[in-house]
């Protein structure tokens, strides 16, 4: 499905055949901002195992979202429900974008259709943690909808430094 378009970039669903530029933008982004969970080179490379991983996401209804012209993926955002009955109803959310793709829009058209497809499927809770310090992402995460709910301190070791994680959620019911 089609989700919207900023300029020529346009939010989709990503497909098992972008499971190879989806790892590449994955790898560029580890290397380049200390914001995402893993460190350069720790994600790896192998595609096949990523659209393994792809394909179950998609099996179970979850959500895969890319940013992109063409073949190319310049930002990402998936929500992933839980697994039981009493935490289906609640996904958590991931995303970020290379910095040729930051501050157009496209985070917040992003997360615009999170909100849809968490409508479509019944799921009444997003979260997400996000750097204490991370302030582009909070203001982003603020403006649509969701609220601190509490900080996970020294939950990560980033450059040999202690970094504490907001915890942020939305009720979409
Ligand atoms: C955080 C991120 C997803 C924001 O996406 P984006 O497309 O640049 O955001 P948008 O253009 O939709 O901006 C929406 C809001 O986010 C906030 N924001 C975005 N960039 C910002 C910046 N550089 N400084 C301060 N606030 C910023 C603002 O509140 C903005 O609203 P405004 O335009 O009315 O001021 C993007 O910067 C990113 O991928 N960063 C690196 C990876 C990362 O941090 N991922 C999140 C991990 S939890």
């Amino acid at each position: 499905m089609i989700f919207g378009q900023v300029d020529q970039l346009r939010i989709r669903d990503a497909e098992l055949s972008d499971a190879a530029a989806v790892l590449r933008m994955l790898n560029e982004l580890d290397e380049e901002t200390r914001f995402m969970m893993l460190e350069p080179g720790e994600r790896g490379l192998d595609v096949a195992r990523f659209a393994g991983w792809l394909a179950d996401l998609r099996l179970r209804s979850d959500c895969y979202l890319v940013a992109g012209e063409g073949s190319e993926v310049v930002g990402f955002a998936h929500a992933e429900r839980g697994l039981y009955r009493r935490n289906k109803h609640s996904a958590e959310v991931v995303m970020g974008l290379l910095p040729r793709a930051r501050g157009r829009g496209v985070g917040t058209k992003l997360l615009a259709a999170i909100d849809e497809w968490a409508a479509r499927v019944g799921v009444t809770r997003l979260e997400l943690t996000v750097m204490a310090h991370n302030l582009p992402a909070i203001g982003l995460y603020s403006k649509r909808g969701y609220a601190a709910e509490g900080v996970r301190r020294h939950s990560l070791v980033v450059d040999g430094q202690p970094v504490d994680e907001l915890v942020m959620a939305k009720i979409t019911e």
